[in-house]
This record gives structure tokens, C-alpha cells and sequence, in this order.
């Protein structure tokens, strides 16, 4: 249990997050050749990432939503009633997968019966879809919902509807200004790969929107935002907001992190991040090397849409000839803090390729990703 219920910021606050868990019990699990998700280990992968935080004094944990495979509800119960087991409180949000407009199971849950399901992490007994709770006195945590179907039962990508718009509106006034608030939803906020707003692969990834939810955001003192979706280690900054995006539990490199968020002697707050990976679970003795050569198999495509949809804009014959030199380049950008060389590439797609490893803007080593320790504006 938590050590006190003392306000922040009289003690340092210690929180967890883990991301697209993509729960599947073994019965439920998607038997396709094309499957980039290692959903066999969403299971054992979570179980040991539950005992390794279990030797920590943690206050909460983070599960920015991809909760299920898809939205089976066989598997939204064997999380909720494993998450009601633990010792400290757990805050969710849904992800595109929690209630899916179709499956490759014969049920699926519902929105309402997400919310309804999940009470007590986050939500209330009000029944919407999204809330402001107060993980410890002094420090708030939004979570909202950036998933919407049309009312023909369409998925509408990364959306925040007109109505939760006008209730972050409202909650966001009545915040206290002493306070700290976190925000958690499951579509990035800020960019994490070059162009990610406008290319076809990256926007899906990216909320609608976003640059109005970041000024929204920043008017109310907010600098921290935690997100999933993206499967990717990775730390970004616009407009004074940090984006914290968490890769997934069931693909490379399977990481989970740990924050801590601190007020120093001089009256500066910092959050400190750390991450770790799952090496390896029983059946899978070397799951990172496993897994690695899991996504290199299924990249082709994926990087095929790459060279021809992104900036580069390359011919299919171009992009077919490159793609086997880039087989294990979704990997590296996933584990985050990567340098990207490629002497071998033609320049121009070099150029580009280089464009998604730690750099900052001006082309500066910049490895943020997975442990780094960021002071906020007071
Ligand atoms: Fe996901
Ligand atoms: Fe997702």
C-alpha cells in the first residue's frame, strides 16, 4: 500500500504506467499469419510486471487504454477483476480496441459497458465516459475518452466529441491552480514521428485536433499528458506540453515505466521516468530477440507505406527494393532513444530514416525516451 495520504507536494509521488496491454486470454487469442501484436504474452508479460512494481511504495498505476485484444468481454473481466486485487488504485482509459465497431470475437463490449465495467478506475457513478479524480490531495488526473463511433457504427479516429469538450472546458475552470494535473488519453497529443499529423500511417495515431487540445491545455497550466496507440518508447514536447507515450506491453521491446514526480529545495517540479522491459516470460526464453524478429517479419508492408506515403514519396518498386534493409527499423524506433546511420540507404531515404531516431529540431542528440528526468515550469 501506499505509504501516506499526504498531499502532493509534501512527498515525492510514485506512479507506474503500462500501455495496450492487448489482454488476451489463450482461447480468445486471433489466429492470423499477419498479427503484429504478441498478444500470447499479454498475460504473463502483465503478471510480471504486477509483481515487479508490487516491491514498490507506488501511489497509482497508468493504463492508457488498448486494454483488451479487441474489445472481447471475456477479457475486459479477467483484467478488471485482476486490477481490483491490487494494492494500489489503478486509473484506465479506453483505446481503440476496447470497444471495437467489429472483432474478431462474437461479443463485444460496449462504451457504456466499458465505463460501467471500470468504475472505480476513474470513473464514477455518473456513468460518463470521462472524469477528473484526484489520485492524491493536490494532484488531478483527466481521463478522457478519444474514441467515438458514427452513428452508423464506424470507428471515427482520435476524436474528442463536442459534448466532453465542454465538460474539460468546465473542469479544467474549476481546478485549483495550486494543483497538479495529469492528463491520460489514448491518442498522441503531441507528434512522435516526423510528419505524424499529416501522413496516412502517422495521423491515425495523432488526435484530431490535437494543437487546440495542447493550447486548451497549457491556458489551464497542464504539461503533462500520457498517452498509448502509437506502440512506440517515446517523449515529445509542443507548445510546453509533454507527451509521454508508452509502447506496448505486447510488442517490442514490451516496456513499462515507472515516474515519480518531486519538488525540489529550490520549488522546481520534476518528473523523473524510468522504463523497463519484459526480457522474458515462461515459453518465451528470449522474448526481446523473439519479438524483434516477430515485427521484422510483418514490417515489409508497413514499410512499403512508409516509403511511398511519407514525405519521401517513392514508387512501389523503389520502396519494394529498400524495404528488406528496413526490417528491423519499427523495432529501433519502438524502443526509443535510437540513432538511425543507414550509409547503405540512397541519401535522400537516409535522410529521412534519420529523421525518426533522438533528435531534437536542430538535429541534436536528443536521448529522451526512456529515462529522463524533466523539470517543469513552476
Ligand atoms: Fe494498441
Ligand atoms: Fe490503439
Amino acid at each position: 500500500m501506499s505509504s501516506s495520504i499526504a498531499s502532493w507536494p509534501d512527498r515525492p509521488c510514485r506512479f507506474a504506467i503500462i500501455s495496450d496491454l492487448h489482454i488476451a486470454l489463450p482461447e480468445t487469442v486471433w489466429d492470423h499469419p499477419s498479427r503484429f501484436h504478441l498478444v500470447e504474452v499479454s498475460i504473463p508479460a502483465f503478471e510480471q510486471i504486477l509483481q515487479r512494481l508490487e516491491l514498490l511504495d507506488l501511489d497509482f498505476l497508468l493504463l492508457p487504454g488498448d486494454l483488451t485484444q479487441h474489445g472481447e468481454p471475456v477479457n475486459h473481466a479477467w483484467l478488471v477483476k485482476r486490477l481490483q486485487q491490487l494494492p494500489y488504485p489503478v486509473y484506465v482509459v479506453p483505446g481503440n480496441h476496447d470497444f471495437p465497431p467489429v472483432s474478431s470475437y462474437p461479443q463485444i463490449t460496449t462504451l457504456p459497458e466499458f465505463v460501467e465495467q471500470y468504475r472505480g478506475f476513474g470513473y464514477d457513478e455518473l456513468g460518463r465516459p470521462y472524469y477528473c479524480c484526484q489520485p492524491l490531495p493536490g494532484l488531478n488526473l483527466i481521463g478522457l475518452n478519444s474514441n467515438q463511433l458514427s452513428a452508423d457504427g464506424r470507428e471515427i479516429i482520435g476524436a474528442i466529441d463536442p459534448e466532453q469538450m465542454a465538460w474539460l472546458d468546465r473542469t479544467l475552470a474549476t481546478l485549483s491552480p495550486t494543483d497538479l494535473t495529469l492528463v491520460m488519453v489514448h491518442h498522441n497529443v503531441v507528434e512522435h514521428l516526423p510528419e505524424q499529423s499529416t501522413n496516412l500511417l502517422g495521423r491515425r495515431y495523432m488526435l484530431q485536433d490535437a494543437a487546440a487540445l495542447r493550447q486548451k491545455l497549457r491556458s489551464a497550466g497542464i504539461q503533462l499528458v500520457f498517452t498509448g496507440h502509437l506502440h512506440v518508447q517515446d517523449i515529445a514536447e509542443a507548445d510546453g506540453l509533454y507527451d509521454i507515450t508508452t509502447g506496448s506491453l505486447v510488442s517490442y521491446p514490451h516496456p513499462f515505466r515507472l515516474a515519480t514526480l518531486r519538488r525540489d529545495r529550490l520549488g522546481h517540479t520534476w518528473l523523473e521516468v524510468e522504463s523497463g522491459r519484459v526480457k522474458a516470460v515462461p515459453g518465451w526464453d528470449d522474448l526481446l530477440a523473439t519479438s524483434r524478429e516477430w515485427m521484422g517479419d510483418r514490417s515489409p508492408p508497413f514499410m512499403i507505406k512508409l516509403l511511398m506515403h511519407g514525405d519521401l514519396g517513392l514508387s512501389r518498386a523503389e520502396a519494394e527494393q529498400l524495404a528488406p534493409q528496413l526490417r528491423h527499423f519499427w523495432a529501433d524506433v519502438a524502443d526509443g532513444d535510437r540513432l538511425f546511420e543507414f550509409e547503405h540507404l540512397p541519401p535522400h531515404v537516409r535522410d529521412y530514416c534519420q529523421q525518426f531516431g533522438a533528435i531534437d529540431p536542430t538535429g541534436a542528440i536528443a536521448r529522451i525516451d526512456n529515462h529522463i528526468a524533466l523539470r517543469l515550469s513552476s
